[in-house]
C-alpha cells in the first residue's frame, strides 16, 4: 500500500515528510495540480472532503490517502480565523497576508499578547474505510512576529512553556508538540494497521 498524502501546501508537506517513518508522496506527483472545495464547517469535514476526494481520483485500491485540515483560534476573536486559516485575508491569500491580518486584528483589540491554539485533523481514507483524527497545540499568540521558521502563523505562536514563537524555536521542537505531530501519533497505528 502506497501512501498519498491530499494536501499541496508545502509546509505540511515538508512537516508529513520528516515526520512519517513510511515514504509519503504529495498527491500532485500522481494527479497533478487540483483545486478541492472544503466547504465543511468544521476541521474533521475538511479533512474527509479532501482526503475522499483524491482516493477517487486515484481509483486504485492500493492507496492510502491521508490528509490533513488545520488552522488556528484565537478565543479573544470568537475562534477566528478557525477553519478559514488558509484564507483568511481572503480567497487565495499568501501565508503572509494571513499572517498579517491577524497581527492587525489583535492591534484592532488592542492586545499585545492573548490564548490561541492549533487545531489539525487528519483523515486517512483506504479500500478499509474511513478514520479520523485529532491534535491540538496551546499557547499564545502575540501582535507582530518573531523569527523565520515554520509557517503560516508559526512566527507569531508561542506554544505553552516555551517563550519564543515557532518562528524562532528548531524544527524538532514543533516536530515533538504540534497538533499535526500530535495527529500523526495517533494516526500512525491505524496507518500501520491498513498497511498489514
Ligand atoms: P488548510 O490547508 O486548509 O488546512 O489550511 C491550513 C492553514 O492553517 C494554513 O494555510 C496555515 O495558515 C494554518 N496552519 C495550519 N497548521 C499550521 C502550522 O503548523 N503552522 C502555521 N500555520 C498553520
Amino acid at each position: 500500500m502506497k501512501i498519498v498524502l491530499a494536501t499541496g501546501n508545502k509546509g505540511k508537506l515538508r512537516e508529513f515528510k520528516a515526520m512519517c517513518e513510511a515514504e509519503v508522496m504529495a498527491f500532485s506527483e500522481i494527479l497533478g495540480e487540483m483545486e478541492i472545495i472544503e466547504d465543511a464547517d468544521t476541521f474533521k469535514g475538511n479533512a474527509l472532503i479532501k482526503a475522499r476526494t483524491i482516493y477517487e481520483k486515484l481509483a486504485d485500491e492500493n492507496y492510502i490517502v491521508i490528509s490533513d485540515d488545520s488552522g488556528i483560534s484565537v478565543s479573544l476573536l470568537g475562534g477566528e480565523p478557525g477553519i478559514y486559516s488558509a484564507r483568511y485575508a481572503g480567497v487565495g491569500a499568501s501565508d503572509k497576508e494571513n499572517l498579517y491580518k491577524l497581527i492587525d486584528a489583535l492591534k484592532e483589540k488592542g492586545v499585545e499578547r492573548t490564548p490561541a491554539y492549533y487545531t489539525a485533523a487528519i483523515a486517512i481514507v483506504s479500500k478499509y474505510g474511513e478514520y479520523v483524527v485529532h491534535g491540538w497545540m496551546h499557547g499564545d499568540v502575540i501582535a507582530g512576529t518573531k523569527g523565520e521558521k515554520g509557517f503560516g502563523y508559526d512566527p507569531m505562536f508561542i506554544p505553552s512553556g516555551y517563550d519564543k514563537t515557532l518562528g524562532e524555536l528548531d524544527d524538532e521542537v514543533k516536530k515533538a508538540i504540534s497538533h499535526r505531530g500530535q495527529a500523526l501519533e495517533l494516526a500512525k497505528p491505524i496507518i500501520e494497521m491498513l498497511q498489514r
